[in-house]
């Protein structure tokens, strides 16, 4: 499975052959000028939450490649009922789709889009692809759910916001490390605007002590999950 870091809490993934883009923001990211948005593939977008900085680009994308928006179901609501293609869910809810086993799950945070319609709960995913499993935690607080996971998965990787004050910060992203056992991290959420600025030397340095990894990708890109 690979993934590309498109900027903030961007990705776009590669599994089964199928192309999955998450939480679409960078027309509207400083620090993602240099991705070409329009020449993205998409055959599916996965949304976490209705925030501005996860939903901005999910029109522009949708439209141009007919992708399937799969969110909860609050969101896709929203999209379907402007006629775009839809995939509901709910926390707890799976589905085996072409592109893997896709998990739905809650994640602490709020869930509202800019014209103040409701988003429903926010949420995160568990992928189980090809051959890897990959959590994507959304924007979170630390939770005792994350507890949950490694009880019904092994997880290879783990998407973890980093950047504080909206989310998790260094140290409550590594005790989200442990929680899901995992520790192989790349982090997400940092550094595009000013209340999220991370202090990278440090963040690397407090998982080495942990003996994880924390993953700090330039924008554009690319790991193995
Ligand atoms: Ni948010
Ligand atoms: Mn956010």
């Amino acid at each position: 499975m690979e993934i590309r870091f498109l900027g903030h809490a961007c990705l776009s993934i590669e599994s089964k052959g199928k192309h999955l883009i998450v939480d679409p923001f960078i027309s509207g990211n400083e620090l993602a000028k240099h991705i070409d948005i329009d020449s993205l593939e998409a055959d599916y977008i996965l949304i976490t939450h209705a925030h501005q900085d996860h939903v901005l680009d999910v029109e522009r994308i949708a439209e141009r490649t007919g992708a399937t928006i799969v969110s909860n179901f609050e969101i896709v609501e929203y999209y379907t009922k402007k006629g775009f293609k839809g995939h509901p869910m709910n926390f707890g809810g799976s589905w085996e789709f072409d592109f893997g086993l896709l998990h739905y799950l809650q994640a602490q945070h709020s869930s509202v889009f800019a014209d103040g319609t409701y988003g429903g709960n926010p949420g995160s995913f568990v992928l189980e692809g090809e051959s890897k499993n990959i959590y994507i935690a959304g924007d979170t607080a630390l939770s005792m759910d994350m507890k949950l996971i490694p009880l019904f998965t092994k997880l290879d990787l783990a998407v973890l916001p980093i950047g504080d004050n909206f989310t998790m910060g260094i140290k409550q992203a590594l005790m989200a490390a442990e929680f899901v056992n995992c520790n192989r991290v790349l982090a997400y959420h940092y550094d595009t605007f000013g209340y999220i600025v991370l202090d990278k030397e440090l963040a690397k340095s407090s998982f080495n002590l942990k003996d994880k990894e924390l993953i700090l990708l330039e924008v554009g890109d690319y790991i193995e999950a």
